[in-house]
């Protein structure tokens, strides 16, 4: 096998060498002009070949077989197993590309776009574009730089390759060392929205699929080892559509309980109620939002002070994860009405306030008690989401905001150095936000949209994986609300039952 793998790279070898290395005489008296001139068209004289084989041997029926079968196959594997027909007819497409539209300009057009660079012998060199991949947003060319090249200078080139190519956007991605993708963008991927009519079940939470971005493709995100998260954006930009997409995936797991807090006071969240270990849409009965949140802080000290003697290890994210020791999405929807103070009566304030300093605890030390807390608003400045909460969220989106400010409030101070940003997001395009992906970059996405009916039904489907936080040894919720000793709720979470 390898030597007549060898043999087959010989003559290819051979095949492609520059025709001036065998010319004139030498190259008339071997044939060798006739052998290179089969090989240039040697699709052709392939396909040539089985049209005569199949008419000497079966003769017009040969032909009409020839011209019937292969697209009847290609429709039947289609029909079978469209992911691998869609995938196979991907990489012929792209291949041509490569070959017929991209390599056939590719010098020409780095060297008017000035990224070719200087050889001693008076040549000159260009990067290496190794291979097309086809994407929903376009073609993709993955390319090999030159030394001395990093991607930065191909972005200060994007203007001139997109109009080389004419295409009305590139956009740039670094791929690993000496390497870089040019995307070239033919259509906004993000202007359509994307409606789930069923969510699948998220099995893995180190990728747990939220968005999909501007290459078409799904983007992820680890939820292990992550304590809080914070979304902000205008009235009706998509964050309870988003979170909601989400959350249905997750509730199908058993190792997920929800617990809800919605800060609105409507029925946005209703659907989630059969499913959700706790669920409260109160928004002005703090006490009602202060015993679930003091719930989850028990919670939260329950395990942080038992796991290492019970289960072996301090830290959640090292152990298995199953039903009886489930991750705790926490969600709170609108959380300025219960952290801005501003018109609350004194009462009323000291309940706000607690509410806070609870939220914060869970922000800071949950992810070790595998406690995520997400907090969604409109209003993401610094008396609606105390920075002490805000600054220890590991994971933001930023859906349409108006100011700068507002986008700098959410996503930090990269969002003032970046080309993206939520403050361009236009109105109609709700359920388009920016995050910063793994590296640390801004990108836009777009969340998929799942009608609360079919939420519902999701959260119907799988009710029976509810359970209640005291299972877990959270301490149970009073009902006879006392004025709130939060004190005393929280310190005694660890003795609670288990
Ligand atoms: N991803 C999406 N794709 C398509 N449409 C969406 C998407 N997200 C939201 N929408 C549309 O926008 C409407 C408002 O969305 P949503 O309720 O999530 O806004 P919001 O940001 O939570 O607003 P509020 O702050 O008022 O609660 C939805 O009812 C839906 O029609
Ligand atoms: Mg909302």
């Amino acid at each position: 096998m390898v030597t007549m793998a060898n043999f087959l790279r010989v003559v290819k070898t051979l095949l492609a060498l520059p025709r001036k290395r065998v010319n004139g005489a030498a190259s008339l008296l071997t044939g060798w002009w006739m052998v290179r001139l089969l090989w240039r068209f040697r699709v052709l004289v392939a396909a040539t070949l089985v049209v005569l084989v199949a008419y000497s041997t079966w003769g017009w029926v040969g032909l009409v077989l020839l011209a019937v079968v292969p697209p009847l196959a290609s429709l039947t594997w289609r029909a079978v197993h469209p992911q691998s027909h869609g995938w196979l007819m991907n990489r012929l497409l792209a291949r041509h590309r490569l070959r017929h539209v991209y390599r056939a300009r590719w010098d020409a057009v780095m060297v008017a776009c000035n990224l070719h660079r200087p050889l001693p012998g008076g040549d000159y060199g260009t990067p290496q574009l190794v291979t097309v991949s086809l994407a929903p947003v376009g073609d993709v060319l993955h390319v090999r730089l030159l030394d001395g090249q990093a991607p930065a200078d191909f972005i200060r080139q994007a203007d001139e390759l997109a109009h080389a190519f004419g295409v009305p956007d590139v956009r740039i991605a670094p791929s690993g060392p000496g390497r870089v993708e040019l995307v070239l963008v033919e259509r906004d991927v993000l202007a359509e929205p994307v409606t789930l009519t069923d969510v699948p079940p998220v099995t893995d939470l180190r990728r747990v699929r939220f968005a999909i971005g501007e290459d078409g493709r799904w983007r992820t995100r680890d939820y292990a080892n992550i304590a809080a998260e914070v979304g902000g954006g205008v009235p009706g930009s998509g964050k309870t559509a988003g979170e909601t997409s989400m959350a249905c995936g997750l509730i199908q797991n058993a190792a997920v309980q929800y617990v809800v807090i919605d800060g609105k006071g409507g029925e946005d969240w209703s659907w989630i109620s059969g499913r959700a270990a706790a669920y409260c849409a109160e928004d002005e009965d703090l006490e009602a939002v202060l015993a679930i949140v003091e719930q989850v802080h028990g919670l939260m000290r329950h395990r942080l002070k038992t796991q290492k003697g019970e289960r072996g290890e301090a830290n959640f994210w090292n152990l298995p994860l199953d039903a009886h020791h489930p991750v705790v999405f926490v969600v709170v929807d609108e959380v300025q009405t219960f952290t801005d103070t501003k018109g609350m009566d004194n009462d009323t304030k000291q309940l706000a306030f607690q509410i806070t300093a609870r939220l914060s605890a869970l922000v800071k030390k949950g992810r070790s008690a595998g406690i995520i807390t997400r907090l969604l608003t409109q209003k993401p400045t610094s008396d609606a989401l105390p920075t002490a909460i805000r600054d220890n969220a590991s994971v933001r989106t930023a859906w349409r905001v108006i100011t700068d400010d507002a986008a700098e409030a959410i996503l930090g101070p990269v969002v003032r150095r970046s080309d993206i940003t939520p403050v361009d997001i236009p109105e109609e395009m709700r359920g388009v936000a920016v995050v910063a992906n793994a590296a640390g970059r801004l990108e836009r996405v777009r969340f998929p949209y799942v009608d609360e009916h079919t939420a519902e039904r999701i959260a119907t489907r799988v009710a029976d994986l509810r359970r209640e936080l005291t299972e877990f040894g959270a301490p149970g919720v009073k009902d006879d609300s006392e004025g709130g000793s939060s004190e005393g709720a929280s310190g005694e979470a660890s003795e609670v039952r288990a």
